[in-house]
């Protein structure tokens, strides 16, 4: 074993030279929770400018949604000019988009109490044929730091073919992580690479997260050819049009290095944009908040119905996506329905550990029509151990209100099984469980299990 290794396992995780790592949460202590704002691309797409960004950011102030945990306004694709600058290379921003450029924009969203984000490619080009920042990092990096920048959503287009394995990738990406890390300002580094080669492997010491997958539609289900892959562990085209429960699908198994400061990006919420039903929205928005994806608002922000309003500040929702423990959920089992006629679907049992040895417990309905099923606690504590299974347990329901209005309305306590659950068709239902009584039960693998 080298000094150098045997230093290594001293530190634990811990890179053995500081002025050597990237921009990830043993660096910037960004993203220990995931995070959370708003971004250009789902709505507004290329059609962008400062006023649609600053219009956003006074959304923010007004409706007060920091106060629920979004901070970061972040800025698409489709910023640039056509070319960099001759002289320098550096990144200019369009200036008929941009007239007042974009360190007036950051300080403009700094002014709001705001953080500001911005978006490139590891490519020679972004997705929306801008000029990229592959062999750019370093004048890019600090350009954006220059600028203010407080979070990069860095991308994948035009890559050059440098993908196809894990290292090959890691190294595209990590010199855009060293280069940001190098600037010193902490910028959270929001990986886009669409789950190629396995950044939930690779990507932990490099990034704050990643994307998982193919670009989300707003749509509830479906196959589209344009998302070939059935999973994302072997995945050779992400593509797009990926319906919003394909995406929940695409997630279940990839919990398993995720954590504070290093998250799965089930890419940003659809939540607004018209394309699903109330139901449909909570589902999308309450599977993204345990599953533990950043929580990114893709709608118009400005111009928000009281049911959209209603979802994305469920603060009872968003705390399980801000529990300090980051353990994402898991799925517990998954089975057809049986339907007849209207098309089929599946019932789903999701549960994740909270701080507190309290649970979060959810069960999504993908089927077109209502089920009725018994939930017991052997099979949801599965993991957790015989005190946990026979504990009587307090169920809040999060998408009910109590009699003060606040979101988790108490179904009572229950012992054995959560009895005839009756879910409507492409509903989800999420409790948070706190035990009531019996011994204080301590998850599998702790130092002390009662
Ligand atoms: C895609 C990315 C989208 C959006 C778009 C911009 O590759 O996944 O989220 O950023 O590029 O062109």
């Amino acid at each position: 074993m080298t000094r150098n290794s045997m230093l290594r396992l001293a530190l634990g995780a811990l890179p053995l030279l500081a002025g050597m790592e990237g921009a990830y949460a043993g660096s910037n202590g960004l993203a220990i929770t995931p995070q959370m704002g708003w971004n250009t691309w789902n709505h507004f797409g290329c059609d962008i400018s400062e006023d649609t960004i600053v219009s956003a950011a006074q959304a923010f102030v007004n409706y007060n949604l920091t106060q629920y945990g979004y901070e970061y306004i972040l800025m698409d694709d489709c910023w640039q000019a056509p070319a960099r600058d001759n002289a320098t290379g550096a990144p200019v921003a369009d200036p008929d988009k941009f007239p007042n450029g974009v360190k007036d924009l950051s300080d403009k969203i700094h002014a709001m109490g705001l953080k500001f984000g911005i978006y490139s490619s590891a490519g020679t080009y972004t997705c929306g044929g801008k000029f990229g920042s592959l062999d750019y990092e370093e004048i890019d990096a600090q350009t954006y730091a220059d600028w203010g920048v407080d979070y990069l959503k860095y991308d994948n287009c035009y890559n050059q073919g440098r993908a196809g394995t894990p290292l090959i990738s890691y190294e595209r990406y990590n010199n855009m992580s060293m280069a940001l890390n190098a600037t010193g300002r902490p910028i959270l580094y929001s990986m886009c690479n669409w789950g190629e080669d396995g950044p939930w492997n690779f990507a932990v010491t490099i990034a704050n997260s990643w994307r998982i997958s193919g670009d989300i539609f707003d749509v509830y289900d479906g196959y589209d050819d344009r998302c070939p892959c059935t999973s994302m562990l072997d995945c050779k085209l992400a593509g797009f049009h990926c319906s919003m429960t394909r995406i929940i699908d695409f997630a279940a198994p990839l919990g398993q290095k995720a954590g504070p400061g290093k998250w799965n990006d089930l890419d940003m919420l659809e939540v607004g944009n018209g394309g699903m039903s109330y139901d449909e929205y909570v589902t999308h928005f309450s599977m993204w908040s345990i599953l533990k994806s950043p929580l990114i608002l893709g709608n118009d922000v400005t111009d928000m119905t009281n049911d959209t309003l209603e979802i994305i500040t469920n603060d009872a929702i968003i705390a399980l996506n801000q529990d300090s423990s980051g353990s994402p959920a898991v799925r517990i089992w998954k089975k057809a329905t049986n339907d007849t006629g209207s098309g089929t679907g599946d019932l789903s049992l999701w549960v994740g550990s909270l701080a507190n040895s309290e649970y979060v417990i959810a069960l999504m309905n993908t089927s077109p029509s209502s089920q009725e099923v018994s939930l017991s606690f052997k099979e949801i504590f599965g993991d957790q151990g015989s005190s946990a299974q026979t504990a009587s347990w307090t169920l809040y329901d999060l998408w009910q209100k109590d009699s003060t209005g606040a979101w988790g309305l108490n179904t009572g306590t229950m012992q054995g099984s959560i009895p005839n659950v009756n879910i409507g068709a492409h509903q989800t239902k999420v409790w948070k469980a706190v035990q009531a009584s019996g011994s204080t039960t301590k998850r599998r693998g702790s130092v002390v299990e009662l």
